[in-house]
């Protein structure tokens, strides 16, 4: 990796980040910081049930609460054709019920008042009768012809959402049955929750003079968001604002809509005063689109040498009451067909089939492009469960079967082209890094003495950057992402882009993007975002598509201005265009380095001295469509030691390689690979939420679910190999979940391979302690406590 002049602090420099101090001073901007003279608080009423009828609603000892303005209902929202909203997967979901509720903790009513606390009273004193139906809650029994039925209001009438496959059924079937060894297995990922340090929230404000809107919200898709109100509401585009301001933590779980901004915004309208309403955590963990959710019978076929030959899933998508996922369009499933991951597959077969149950609707992205990590934890589970099957070290399965570089760009048999990559030389780093072959041997000494310690590799291949618009839309918006950028006369710059920062440092990486481009001082460069009236159309920031598509625009409208400036050079030094080269962050004349000039004095030139003929100005637009996504890799190992008295798993080692392509900030790369591992940390050892037969959630307040703090979370020890894309105009891969992903097959792995010579070959997540306790049980191995 290059690393550029310290005075311009472009590509590889590890800037600190610009908009660390304000948060570390408190003074950052989020939703709850705002206060609108005569605000009005909102709260909401919400369902103990998961499923039932409803028999009335009686708002009037709400009403008389002090400080209550109002009481909306799903039939007051039903009189202005709002009871129900489209979901980002054209699916419908309720915004208020206006009979029936289909999951606990579902909005059934909201109160606004003049004070949170009033609002929050207003909601104890609103009476709802119920009267109990009952819930489905497991998909699998949900597709029984004699379920309860979640969506009576589908022309289907049927619990079945959706049916998606991909790759060749037959030629796989053929696959396996030729093999020489089929190892198969039933793998459940469990619901999870996004548990940013904000929950969700917004402030919806008329003013009744101008007829405009102005929806500050915790939203990763601000223009998305507001085209899909104005389509909905139909107040016209340009009379809506939406202002997504300092974000505490996205990852996903603020791309969807919640019915809670919408009554937020129906209670500003109706009231004419501004509306505030802010989650609180358990709403936030009980309502909110979860993550997850996926029920796989994964087949892998291989030779007796271990070569593989097919890979055959089914799955069963549990999206709850409304499949509110935030997938493109055509993708129902996500991008789970990179489930071949980082191996030479010749065949591959995947089905998967939606299913509602009386549960929050979702299905979002948690720091994933799109059912990755899914697929990325079925892939990574089948290759060891092989070596398992064939007693071969899992670190030689997989340098067996990876798909060699000199095999890209390389077309998987599901259908992606991966651009770039070195998988072996990443698995090889790891292997050195951590001392292989040492652990293993610690690894049989230690098992002699009924020590159990494992090792677990997970040699991952994400695809992010969604996406080329051929293939790639949301509600049929097509994604894209752009940035503007504007020089001005003095040589500092605004550039604004598509996507909406959450905390990954846009501010930073992108004013780096340009520095490098244009020669220009990283400090001089201003980065802004979120705010629908001024900052170009996007699709928003999630499935870390950030960097390869806005971070491309940026690059590709910095070369605009590059190409303008290079004129007024031609201008300025008396020569011809040709007769100049881009060196050293300047202009030169051709053999002739002394007489050059730089971005500023260009800059100034734009609006100064401009030849004639020439538009004044310096800025440029770009609307990037990006070829390709990107592929970006890791090769992670894993060492765990499982207490015998306990049951619980210790990470002892985590060596993570990740390769991104080149680097624009390594201190950011690095934090959000320390960030992802320890969210992939979580699911792995720790998070759920699950739900009894009668529907009631188990892990909806932080006492349940175990958000690891920096107590339980290792030493990450990270490095990177780089690979640069080949179609991104700076190399430049997605990073931000790459950890995520690649981090919980590792650590299942390791704790397999601590028991496999018990006779285990795979654990379910989360592996808690009790969890792992039974296995010891029932082994024989777990220490008596007497
Ligand atoms: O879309 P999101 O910002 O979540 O993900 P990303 O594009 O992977 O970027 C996360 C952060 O890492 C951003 O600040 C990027 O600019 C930075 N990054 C980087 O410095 N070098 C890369 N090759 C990729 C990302």
């Amino acid at each position: 990796m290059t690393e550029t002049v310290p005075q311009i602090r472009g590509l590889g420099h590890s800037v600190k980040r610009k908009e660390d101090p304000r948060f570390l001073r408190g003074k950052g901007n989020y939703i709850d910081d705002l206060k609108l003279p005569g605000m009005l608080y909102m709260d909401i009423v919400r369902s103990p049930y998961p499923h039932a009828r409803i028999v009335g609603i009686d708002a009037s000892e709400a009403l008389k609460v002090p400080g209550v303005a109002a009481v909306v209902t799903g039939k007051d929202l039903e009189a202005a054709g709002l009871a129900w909203m489209p979901t980002l997967m054209s699916d419908t979901q309720m915004v208020l019920p206006t009979d029936h509720v289909v999951y606990q903790s579902q909005e059934v009513a909201v109160v606004v008042a003049t004070s949170r606390y009033a609002a929050a009273d207003g909601v104890t004193a609103v009476n709802v009768e119920y009267e109990p139906l009952p819930p489905v809650i497991d998909p699998i029994k949900a597709l029984e012809p004699d379920a309860p039925l979640v969506r009576p209001d589908k022309e289907k009438q049927s619990n079945h959402i959706w049916h998606w496959e991909v790759g060749d059924r037959a030629a796989t079937e053929e696959a396996l049955n030729s093999a020489d060894v089929v190892v198969e297995q039933d793998i459940y990922i469990p619901r999870i929750h996004v548990a940013s340090i904000e929950t969700c929230g917004c402030v919806a404000s008329f003013d009744r003079i101008s007829g405009k809107l102005t929806i500050w919200m915790t939203t990763q898709a601000p223009h998305a968001i507001r085209t899909v109100f104005s389509l909905v509401s139909k107040i016209p585009e340009h009379k809506i604002r939406v202002i997504s301001p300092d974000i505490g933590g996205g990852f996903g779980g603020k791309v969807p809509v919640y019915p809670g901004y919408v009554c937020a915004v129906v209670a500003a309208l109706t009231t004419g005063k501004p509306v505030k309403w802010i989650e609180d955590r358990s709403e936030n963990l009980q309502a909110d689109s979860f993550a997850r959710d996926y029920h796989i019978h994964a087949e892998l076929g291989a030779d007796r040498s271990g070569k593989m030959r097919g890979l055959r899933i089914k799955t069963i998508a549990d999206h709850g009451a409304a499949d509110a996922a935030a997938n493109p369009s055509k993708f129902p499933a996500g991008l789970f067909s990179i489930v071949t991951g980082s191996y030479d597959m010749p065949q591959a077969y995947v089905e998967v089939d939606g299913v509602y149950t009386n549960k929050p609707p979702g299905g979002v992205a948690y720091r994933c492009s799109f059912r990755v990590t899914e697929a990325v934890h079925t892939i990574e589970r089948m290759v060891d469960t092989l070596a398992l099957k064939l007693d071969m070290d899992p670190a030689d399965l997989r340098m067996k079967n990876f798909i060699q570089p000199e095999q890209f760009p390389y077309k998987s048999v599901l259908g992606w082209e991966y651009d770039s990559g070195n998988y072996p030389a990443a698995l090889q780093k790891a292997l050195d890094r951590i001392g292989y072959q040492e652990l293993r041997r610690e690894q049989s000494e230690k098992r002699a003495r009924g020590e159990l310690m494992g090792i677990g590799i997970s040699t991952f291949t994400e695809i992010v950057g969604a996406g080329p618009s051929h293939t790639f839309d949301i509600l049929g918006i097509k994604m894209f992402d752009s940035a503007e950028i504007r020089v001005h006369p003095t040589g500092s710059a605004i550039v604004r882009i598509g996507v909406q920062t959450q905390g990954q440092g846009h501010e930073t990486t992108f004013a780096q993007i340009v520095a490098e481009e244009l020669g220009l001082p990283v400090e001089n460069i201003e980065v802004e975002h979120g705010d629908t009236d001024t900052a170009p159309y996007g699709l928003g920031t999630y499935a870390s598509r950030s960097t390869p598509t806005a971070g491309a625009a940026t690059a590709i409208a910095a070369r605009k201005i590059r190409d303008k400036a290079a004129h007024l050079a031609a201008h300025l030094l008396e020569c011809s265009v040709d007769d100049l080269e881009w060196k050293d962050y300047r202009f030169q004349v051709k053999g002739a380095p002394e007489r050059s000039k730089s971005m500023p004095e260009l800059a100034f030139a734009a609006y100064t001295n401009h030849p004639l003929g020439m538009e004044a100005g310096l800025e440029a637009v770009t609307y990037y469509d990006p070829p390709n996504l990107t592929f970006p890799f890791g090769a992670y190992i894993c060492v765990v030691d499982i207490d015998r008295g306990t049951g619980e798993v210790h990470v002892r080692r985590f060596v993570a390689i990740d390769d991104c392509g080149t680097v624009i900030n390594p201190m950011i790369v690095e934090g959000q690979v320390h960030g992802g591992l320890t969210m992939g940390l979580a699911p792995a050892l720790y998070e759920q939420i699950w739900y009894d037969d009668d529907g009631n959630m188990h892990g909806g307040t932080l006492m349940d679910y175990l958000v690891p703090t920096a107590v339980e979370t290792p030493n990450w020890e990270t490095d990177r190999t780089v690979t640069p894309s080949p179609h991104h105009p700076i190399g430049a891969k997605g990073v931000g979940e790459s950890a995520t992903v690649g981090a919980p097959p590792a650590i299942v792995n390791a704790v397999v391979d601590a028991l496999s010579h018990l006779g285990v070959t795979h654990v379910d997540i989360p592996m808690t302690p009790p969890r792992i306790w039974r296995i010891l049980q029932e082994k024989g191995v777990a220490l008596a406590s007497s």
